[in-house]
């Protein structure tokens, strides 16, 4: 493990552990987490991912868990993580698609994750990018940014660490902008509760507007299948 400055950061680094996403709560019930820590490693045992599955997690990506101090809960942060990671995807050359919420996908695939999970009065941003290795999941295809670039897991962290800083503190009629640009589905029907409806796109408050017939309808958590 190490501690050290980087940009506006404290990162703390290991070469593995079970979950930097279960190490930044851990800091955050010892008190001992501030503002703009980083915990990064380049492997996880026990890496976790949205609705309970596990992110697979070999050497060669990135795994990093960001953790920042908040006044409340802000569904609109998720779109601003998806646009920077997207982002950063970018600047290497590569196009970038969004699926609701915040996976980022190339060419259809997976090469993107994102676990946002609160604690007190932080949130802890985990983001999981293929660089390296990619996964065999059941539920979707993935893919690897070794497959349309040479960048490292430490140029890939620098890159979003900035993408990050710009977009969370971006005014969210871009951030919403720049999301709807980049997602895949707008106006294409999915599944909801079961039922088929369109997806119209996401509102000024961070919430996803259907469409049933004549109904609309907001969400913000539930799942939906494209
Ligand atoms: C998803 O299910 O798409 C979200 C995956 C999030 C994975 C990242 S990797 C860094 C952090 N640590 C974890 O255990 N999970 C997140």
């Amino acid at each position: 493990m190490g501690g050290i400055k980087l940009g506006a950061y404290k990162m703390i680094s290991f070469d593995k552990i079970p979950s930097t996403q279960d190490y930044a709560h851990d800091l955050i019930a010892q008190k001992k987490a501030s503002e703009k820590t980083v915990v990064v490693a380049l492997a996880q045992s026990a890496g976790r991912g949205r609705y309970k599955r596990n992110w697979v997690s070999h050497h060669g990506n990135l795994y990093a868990s960001f953790i920042y101090r908040i006044a409340e809960r802000d569904p609109r942060l998720s779109y601003a993580v998806a646009v920077a990671v997207a982002e950063t995807l970018i600047q290497f050359g590569m196009k970038p698609q969004i699926k609701w919420p915040n996976d980022v996908l190339i060419d259809g695939k997976k090469i993107s994750g994102v676990l946002i999970e609160y604690a007190q009065n932080f949130v802890i941003v985990g983001i999981g990018i293929n660089i390296k290795t990619c996964p065999t999941v059941k539920e979707y295809q993935t893919t690897k940014m070794e497959n349309y670039t040479d960048a490292s897991v430490e140029d890939v962290l620098s890159v979003l660490m900035k993408k990050l800083d710009k977009w969370r503190n971006a005014n969210f009629a871009l951030v919403r902008e720049r999301w709807m640009d980049m997602a895949v589905c707008i106006n294409k029907m999915v599944k909801y509760q079961g039922k088929t409806a369109e997806l119209i796109g996401i509102n000024e408050d961070g919430a996803l507007v259907l469409r049933f017939d004549t109904r609309y309808v907001l969400t913000y958590g539930d799942e939906i299948s494209i």
